[in-house]
């Protein structure tokens, strides 16, 4: 694979210099493309994970899969495996704990869980791979191989499999992520009969799974009453409230560690390997880990689900559009709260006089689909973006052109003012870079030998959120060093990193004084890694510590440099507080807390309220270009370039940044080429549970990828900053889509394009 390293080459413009200095100018950390900390420790093997941390009489886990998606346990014969050598347990709803049921997801404020089913409570099965047994054994091995001797026989019970059945029984969602499943403006119907270019296509997207490096893990073990938690996920303190729930213990008797995540997409979450695992541990007094098989990840995690979208464009003769229809039906479970969002892009994209934007979810007996990077956004932009594409078409128009034409000057639906938008420059720069030809030639024009070729673009789009419920704190030693603390999460996208950056200047210390402490349960509340929110949420709570470090200081600073002076009369400068407008006067931290008696000052902070989500309009957003050749022999697709430009705000840490953009690039060409989670509509089983059947792109299928982007920071969110953590994977399904309708002049509506829909 080759990468084109240009994150230098679009270095961050200089920050307009407020009137006094703010506290992030005073030393230069943020937007410098410092090398990953935890790099060193992950090539070199150190960085443990969750299946990696060693305990004395640990016991190793095993699940069973039920092979019914619907229907009772009629009979479960475990004594052939309890015989098996090692067993150390066979646990099944028989004489697992009694339990509550996990916390929903969204749902509760506590929720970590895509599914409020108990687990392992009683004989009924609600998914076909719903774990209904657990085989605890001294090894692995052991009890991998007693695993296959549990004998189950099953009552099946008539199951829901099939989606189209399942669609006559849709019904809107209580909601889509907040919004309304229903938005109307105007007759959107009347308004499409009646324009002179129109689109009305139906758009198809299978499930996916996630297929994280790192399968799912936990490691846990109890003392006295209290219950540790090694694990891999995406949210300790909601993880934390889930078990304690579930184990109807307190919250605080729980502590759930995650310092290093090997890939976590959305579904890094609570699943029933923790309550099995921590159940069994409890019977058996010993140390357990269970680390689901990657088979056992497509069975007992969900992923993202199917879709069925219809998307209607209806433009006059210059491009506006007079109706913008999107709407459609998701599968989901009856105990979950994933609706998969298609229809946020269009809410917020683009100009229409006239709008239709309506979703509905089905209930079918499966594993419980979850968020999967861009839950909705992903496959959402996919049908919009590719009947965008048909409109340019239909019209002869270029189709960066026609949405100059529709860019709105406000929110479409809610009104509001966007807080930073500038998809239109990120189009510019990016067709500059590509070399886009804003006079495609026509399909089967251009060809090298077997290879047509043909280039596409498409936006990509992603909300904006920064979550409330946080809090961090800011501890500053007599050695002249700060720990920051949040229970916030790494999971290679570059957190710890970027913070200690971030954190390093608002401090104005060397990075190496500094140490950021997060993915620690017992640490001040961290929020989600999720919803591409994790950064700004972080950033505006560490600000809200630091505002009471210094006011603490000031109370501390027994000198008549800072003597009677407030907050805003210093700034943080040369690791102290210095008197703004005037270089001379300065006292180091460790001054302050000498004078003072002090060892060391910790102040902590709640995570101030996200009031700029209610004010504006607020957004990350690209434009994916890349070019295509399909081979007239095969109809096999290879992607072989690939220009993202993006437009998130500032940027906090180039290298981190652009392998966030190309990860989600590179996951979006599996979205869009290659892959799919097969589910059998006759037993509702997946017939493709493993990485050699579900395919996930491989070096050959990616192309040199460029990343830039536009750099403007959001005078509104913390620092400037937008989310950029799924992005990357917008946008790619149709971009990928439309350079094959002008490679070969067939359009292909229905995710993946796979060879056998082009020949
Ligand atoms: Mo992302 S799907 O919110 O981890």
């Amino acid at each position: 694979m080759t990468i084109v390293e240009n994150e230098l080459e679009t270095p961050l413009r200089p920050s307009e210099a407020p009137a006094r200095p703010a506290p992030d100018d005073a030393t230069r950390f943020v937007g410098r493309p410092i090398p990953r900390l935890d790099g060193a420790l992950k090539v070199r093997g150190q960085a443990r994970f969750a299946a990696e941390v060693p305990f004395e009489r640990l016991a190793y886990g095993a699940l069973v899969h039920s092979s019914i998606a619907r229907g009772r346990i009629a009979e479960i014969d475990t004594a052939a495996a309890e015989a098996a050598p090692g067993v150390l347990l066979v646990m099944t709803y028989r004489n697992a704990p009694r339990l509550k049921p996990p916390l929903l997801m969204m749902a509760d404020p506590k929720g970590a869980s895509a599914s409020n089913l108990p687990v392992m409570q009683d004989d009924r099965i609600h998914w076909n791979g719903e774990p209904v047994a657990a085989v605890l054994a001294e090894t692995q091995e052991q009890a991998d191989h007693a695993a296959t001797l549990v004998r189950v026989r099953y009552e099946a019970e008539a199951a829901a499999t099939g989606f189209e059945e399942a669609k006559a029984k849709a019904h809107p969602p209580e909601n889509i992520l907040g919004e309304p499943s229903s938005i109307a403006v105007g007759d959107a119907e009347a308004a499409l009969s009646q324009a002179p270019f129109k689109v009305d296509q139906v758009f198809r997207t299978p499930r996916h799974n996630h297929c994280a490096i790192e399968l799912h893990a936990v490691t846990v073990a109890w003392e006295g009453g209290h219950l540790l938690v090694h694990d891999a996920t995406q949210m300790v303190h909601l993880a934390r409230g889930t078990l304690a729930a579930v184990f109807d213990i307190p919250e605080d008797h729980v502590r759930v560690l995650s310092p290093f995540v090997g890939g976590g997409f959305g579904n890094k979450a609570v699943w029933n390997h923790h309550v099995i695992a921590a159940a069994a541990a409890r019977l058996l007094d010993r140390p357990v880990r269970m680390v689901l098989t990657r088979e056992g990840v497509f069975r007992a995690t969900g992923g993202r689900t199917v879709t069925e979208q219809r998307v209607a464009l209806g433009a006059r003769a210059d491009g506006t559009l007079a109706a913008l229809i999107h709407t459609g039906f998701t599968a989901v479970t009856a105990h979950n709260s994933c609706p998969e969002q298609f229809t946020i892009p269009a809410r917020h994209l683009y100009a229409a006089e006239t709008m239709h934007i309506a979703q509905q979810v089905t209930e079918l007996d499966m594993v419980a689909n979850t968020f999967m990077r861009a839950p909705g956004e992903s496959v959402g932009t996919f049908a919009l973006e590719s009947a965008i594409d048909e409109l340019a078409v239909a019209m002869a128009l270029d189709p960066i052109e026609l949405r100059r034409r529709i860019e709105p000057a406000r929110d479409p639906t809610s009104g509001k003012r966007f807080s930073a938008r500038h998809l239109l420059q990120a189009y510019e720069r990016g067709a500059q870079r590509f070399g886009w030809n804003p006079d495609r030639p026509a399909p089967g024009s251009r060809r090298d030998g077997e290879w047509l070729i043909g280039q596409g673009v498409a936006t990509a789009t992603y909300p904006y959120f920064r979550m409330p419920g946080g809090a961090a704190s800011i501890r500053l030693g007599i050695d002249g060093r700060a720990v920051v603390k949040m229970g916030a999460h790494e999971m290679g996208m570059g957190t710890a990193t970027a913070q200690t950056q971030h954190a390093a200047q608002l401090l104005a210390l060397p990075m190496d004084r500094v140490r950021f402490d997060y993915g620690d349960s017992d640490l001040p509340t961290g929020t989600i890694a999720g919803g591409s929110s994790q950064s700004a949420s972080i950033i505006a709570t560490v600000r809200a510590a630091f505002e009471a470090l210094v006011s603490q200081l000031l109370v501390l600073a027994d000198d008549t440099t800072l003597a009677g002076l407030r907050p805003e009369d210093v700034e943080a400068r040369d690791g102290g507080l210095g008197v703004c407008g005037d270089p001379s006067r300065h006292v180091s931290y460790v001054t302050i807390l000498r004078r003072a008696g002090r060892d060391a000052l910790e102040c902590r902070a709640d995570s101030p309220a996200p009031a700029e989500m209610e004010k504006f309009s607020m957004h990350s957003y690209g434009a994916q270009f890349c070019e295509v050749r399909v081979s007239a022999v095969t109809g096999e697709t290879r992607v072989s370039r690939w220009v993202g430009s993006f437009d998130t705000g500032r940027i906090l840490n180039p290298k981190t940044a652009a392998s966030q953009f190309r990860g989600g690039i590179v996951m979006g060409l599996g979205l869009a080429l290659s892959e799919e989670t097969l589910f059998d509509e006759r037993s509702g089983r997946i017939m493709n549970p493993s990485l050699a059947d579900y395919h996930v792109p491989v070096h050959l299928d990616v192309p040199p990828i460029e990343v830039i982007w536009n750099d403007i920071p959001d005078p509104h969110s913390p620092l400037g900053l937008h989310g950029i953590g799924e992005i990357g994977i917008t946008g790619v399904g149709a971009a990928v889509a439309n350079a094959v309708y002008n490679a070969t002049g067939k359009r292909v509506r229905e995710l993946p394009v796979t060879l056998d829909k082009l020949l």
